[in-house]
C-alpha cells in the first residue's frame, strides 16, 4: 500500500459505523466510534436518516456479520482465560474500547502500516476514545520490514511468549502478496505460544482470479486507491497450508452461509454473495478443543 492512511480501513469502519442504523433485527454488533474514522464520507453519512443509507445495507449487513463472528471468538477467547491479542493490520477496529470491559487487564497489541495507525491514533485522542491501559501500538509496514523481526519487536512491548495470544487478521490478507502471508504465518507461529489462536478473514482465490461483476467494481476502486487484491487460498488448500506452517483449520466457512446463521432471511439474502470466508486456526499441538463458530 502507499505511505497514506488506508483507505480500505476508513472504509470498513464506516460500514462498521452504520450499523446503528441499520434496522434492530439485522444489528449483531454496536461500534459506536467506526464512523469517526470515515472522514467526510462517514460524517455525511453518520447524518443521513438511517433508511437514506439503504443503498449501502449489503455491505453494512456483510460487516455486521464479520464483525460479530470475530467479536464472538474474542469473547471465547477471554471467557476461556486469554489475556493477550494480537491485532495484524489493525486499521480503525475499535474492539479495544468496545471491549473495555473484558479486556482490563489484558494486553492488546495494535501492528498497522504507519500511515494508518498514525491517523487511527490521531482520531482516538482527538474525539477522546478511552482504551484500557495495556493497549500497544507497534507501526509495521508489511511490505518493508521483516516479519521474522516482529515476534521480538512484540515482545520486547510486552508480549508474553509463554502464554497463549488469539491473533485477528481481519480484512487484510487479500492486500498481501504471497510472500508476505507466508513471512506473516511463519511470524504467527513464532510468537504463538500453546492454546494460541488465529482468526482470519480471506478471499476464496476465485474471487480473485474470476470476480464477479461488483468485485471487479470494487477491486478496481480498492486498486485505485492503492490497495490491490492480491491473494487469497482455494478453501480446499487451506488446511494443508497452515498444517505445513505450524496451524491446525478448527473451522472455515463462507460469509454468506454465517450471515444465514445469525441474520433472519430478508437480511441474510443481502449478502449471499459467496466467497468471502473466515476461518479459526489453533497452534499445531493443542490439546483438542472444537469451539463451533
Ligand atoms: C481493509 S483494512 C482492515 C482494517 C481492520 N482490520 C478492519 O477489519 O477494520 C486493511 C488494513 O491492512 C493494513 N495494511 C495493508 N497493507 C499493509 C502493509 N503493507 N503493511 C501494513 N499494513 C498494511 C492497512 O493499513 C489497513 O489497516
Amino acid at each position: 500500500m502507499r505511505d497514506v492512511p488506508s483507505a480500505t480501513a476508513a472504509w470498513i469502519a464506516t460500514w462498521r459505523g452504520l450499523g446503528s442504523r441499520l434496522p434492530r433485527s439485522a444489528q449483531l454488533a454496536s461500534d459506536p466510534f467506526g464512523l469517526r474514522f470515515g472522514g467526510p464520507l462517514g460524517a455525511w453519512l453518520g447524518r443521513l436518516p438511517a433508511m437514506a443509507t439503504f443503498p449501502a445495507w449489503p455491505m453494512v449487513i456483510y460487516i455486521q456479520v464479520r464483525t460479530r463472528l470475530i467479536d464472538d471468538v474474542l469473547r471465547g477467547f477471554l471467557t476461556a482465560g486469554g489475556r493477550q491479542v494480537l491485532i495484524l493490520g489493525a486499521g480503525y477496529d475499535c474492539r479495544a474500547a468496545r471491549f473495555q470491559d473484558e479486556l482490563t487487564g489484558a494486553l492488546v497489541l495494535e501492528v498497522d502500516h504507519p500511515a494508518t495507525q498514525a491517523r487511527k491514533r490521531e482520531v482516538l485522542e482527538r474525539t477522546g476514545i478511552r482504551l484500557p491501559a495495556r493497549v500497544s501500538f507497534v507501526e509495521w509496514d508489511f511490505a518493508r520490514r521483516p516479519m521474522s523481526e516482529l515476534p521480538g519487536a512484540l515482545f520486547e512491548v510486552g508480549l508474553d511468549k509463554a502464554a497463549p495470544v488469539l491473533t485477528l487478521w481481519e480484512g487484510v490478507t487479500n492486500y498481501l502478496e504471497a510472500a508476505q502471508i507466508d513471512a506473516s504465518v511463519g511470524a504467527l507461529r513464532g510468537l504463538s505460544a500453546p492454546g494460541s489462536q488465529l482468526v482470519l478473514s480471506y478471499l476464496d482465490r476465485a474471487c480473485i482470479d474470476r470476480p464477479r461483476m461488483e468485485r471487479r467494481l470494487v477491486a478496481r476502486v480498492a486498486a485505485m486507491k492503492g490497495e490491490p487484491f492480491r491473494f487469497g487460498w482455494f478453501p480446499a488448500q487451506l488446511p494443508g497450508w497452515f498444517s505445513d506452517r505450524g496451524f491446525d483449520l478448527l473451522w472455515d466457512r463462507d460469509g454468506a452461509d454465517i450471515a444465514k446463521d445469525l441474520l433472519p432471511l430478508r437480511w441474510a439474502r443481502l449478502c449471499s454473495s459467496r466467497g468471502h470466508r473466515f476461518a479459526l486456526l489453533r497452534r499445531q499441538g493443542d490439546p483438542d478443543r472444537s469451539p463451533g463458530p
